[in-house]
């Protein structure tokens, strides 16, 4: 029997870090379901389709393919993984993941990409609506300031001229949007592990959760 290892929590907790430490020491899949959202956010911009125009969206995400490969995120066969990081991207993600229709049709293939792996799998309602029973549930956080630090640092090295300001408003706004949403509104469960990573390491993040993990 295959399990997921489910982890949620707010834009920059380093979830994704942690995720790929995670997939590659116990041998999991890895599965980014914020790219997915961002690849449709993505795929809206290219199309010039009005955010607000709800149908659109859900049409194209039906007619779109979004695959992970080697830690690539592929939209129709082509590779977006740097594309879907941008500003742009960033400030229209989180209003275009409210769509309830576009989240059903994501959360199904979420759960079709887990039926034959061990996966390690990373958003905002993993763990309460996509895996409510997973096996391993952690909901990992940190302030805001170390959060859009974070993201600041990230972005400096990937060539990325974003002031810390920007980032900390567009990290603030997704986190109100990420925790109103009607359905998939980011909360942490009773039983999701709470891991605040403020003062943590990378490794003293992945240590503690694989501490849980029996593989
Ligand atoms: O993890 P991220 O910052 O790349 O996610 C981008 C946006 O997608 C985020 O603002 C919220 C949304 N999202 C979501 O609604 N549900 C998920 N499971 C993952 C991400």
């Amino acid at each position: 029997m295959s399990f997921v290892v489910a982890i949620d929590g707010p834009a920059g907790a380093g979830k994704g870090t942690v995720a790929k430490i995670l997939a590659s020491e116990c041998n999991l899949l890895y599965i980014d379901t914020g790219a997915m959202y961002r690849a449709i956010a993505y795929a809206s911009l290219k199309n010039n389709i009005d955010i607000k125009d709800e149908n659109k969206i859900v049409e194209l995400a039906k007619n779109s393919k979004i695959e992970f490969i080697s830690d690539k995120t592929y939209l129709d066969g082509n590779d977006i993984s740097e594309d879907i990081r941008s500003m742009e991207v960033s400030s229209i993600v989180s209003p275009i993941s409210s769509i309830v229709k576009l989240r059903e049709i994501l959360v199904e293939e979420q759960r079709n990409m887990a039926k034959s792996n061990n996966v390690v799998m990373e958003g905002r309602d993993i763990t309460t609506v996509v895996f409510p029973s997973a096996k391993y549930k952690f909901y990992l956080d940190a302030t805001l300031d170390e959060r859009a630090k974070r993201r600041y640092i990230e972005n400096k090295e990937k060539g990325m001229d974003v002031s810390l300001d920007a980032i900390k408003e567009n990290i603030k706004a997704r986190d109100y949007n990420d925790m109103h949403k009607e359905v998939g509104s980011l909360m942490k469960t009773d039983d999701a592990i709470y891991v605040d990573s403020t003062d943590m390491t990378i490794e003293e993040v992945v240590e503690k959760i694989k501490s849980y993990i029996e593989v």
